[in-house]
């Protein structure tokens, strides 16, 4: 389960994270959500863990003339979202403790969030409370590790500076969750049916292996742990050249996958 520090961005994490990975790494699966998303033709949505809006914004698109209400536990993302997309309707919220009442939207949606949570089967069951009967919850988390060619590197480059105590974030929570058994379980024991998970593989596009470096080390929790080591400046030039020397000087290609996930709360809840 991931820790406090896991789950905190704060001040300028949540520009350099949507600056240097949200076109890179976030963009292609808020496409593949929000068209997922669209089949549904649901009226009221709410999203958690919504970041800097890049689902919202691409739910904006498919979804004209929904109400789109966008929630996250950080403020820093929610100052920055609410800026990118003002159409939805933004709020600080923990999924945790969803501060909507029974049966208020008929879909919930969650890009790249589930994983953060620390309870997954008590936060599922309080999504499972907000939506109406016969409402959806759709949301995709990380493949593991070794599916997404980037962070692969990002994690041999910080094993290379701290060799006796190498930062674990990026495996431990963003690539932590991707057991389809154990998903499909937790979406069961919170009251959720008719549970499908598909494997989706899309290319990793960054302008440049020093952004991407830039969005790894100062734009997720990885920043916390870099910090309690050695100079962050340092290390993200450091990841930055090791990066360059795997993929090139030039725009980085690189594959990556994700579970997209989805679950409907029975039609008759009595
Ligand atoms: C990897 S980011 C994904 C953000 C966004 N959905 C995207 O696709 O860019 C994970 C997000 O989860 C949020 N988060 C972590 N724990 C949370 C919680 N308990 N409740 C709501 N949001 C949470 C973080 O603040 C962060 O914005």
């Amino acid at each position: 389960m991931p820790d406090e520090a896991s789950r905190v961005w704060a001040e300028d994490m949540s520009t350099a994270y949507d600056e240097y990975l949200v076109p890179a790494v976030f963009q292609p699966y808020a496409d593949d959500l929000a068209s997922r998303v669209a089949r549904h033709r649901p009226r009221v949505v709410l999203e958690l863990a919504a970041g800097t809006g890049v689902l919202t914004r691409a739910m904006t698109a498919t979804l004209p003339g929904a109400h789109i209400t966008a929630t996250d536990l950080n403020v820093a993302m929610v100052d920055v979202g609410s800026a990118r997309v003002p159409t939805a309707t933004w709020r600080q919220a923990d999924a945790m403790q969803l501060p909507f009442g029974e049966a208020s939207f008929d879909l919930v949606a969650c890009q790249f969030g589930v994983m953060f949570f620390p309870d997954r089967p008590a936060a599922y069951a309080g999504i499972a409370r907000v939506l109406t009967p016969g409402g959806h919850f759709l949301f995709n988390c990380w493949g593991p590790l070794v599916t997404h060619d980037v962070e692969t590197a990002v994690i041999a480059a910080l094993a290379e500076c701290f060799p006796d105590d190498p930062p674990s974030f990026l495996a431990r929570v963003p690539h932590g969750y991707h057991d389809e058994d154990l998903i499909a379980a937790d979406l069961t024991t919170a009251g959720f049916d008719d549970v499908r998970v598909d494997t989706v593989e899309l290319d990793c596009t960054g302008k440049s292996a020093p952004d991407l470096a830039r969005g790894y080390c100062r734009g997720t929790p990885l920043r916390a742990e870099i910090e309690a080591r050695a100079d962050l400046a340092a290390t993200t030039e450091a990841v930055g050249t090791a990066l360059e020397r795997r993929f090139g000087s030039g725009p980085v290609v690189g594959r990556m996958a994700a579970l997209v996930v989805s679950a409907e709360v029975p039609g008759d809840r009595s």
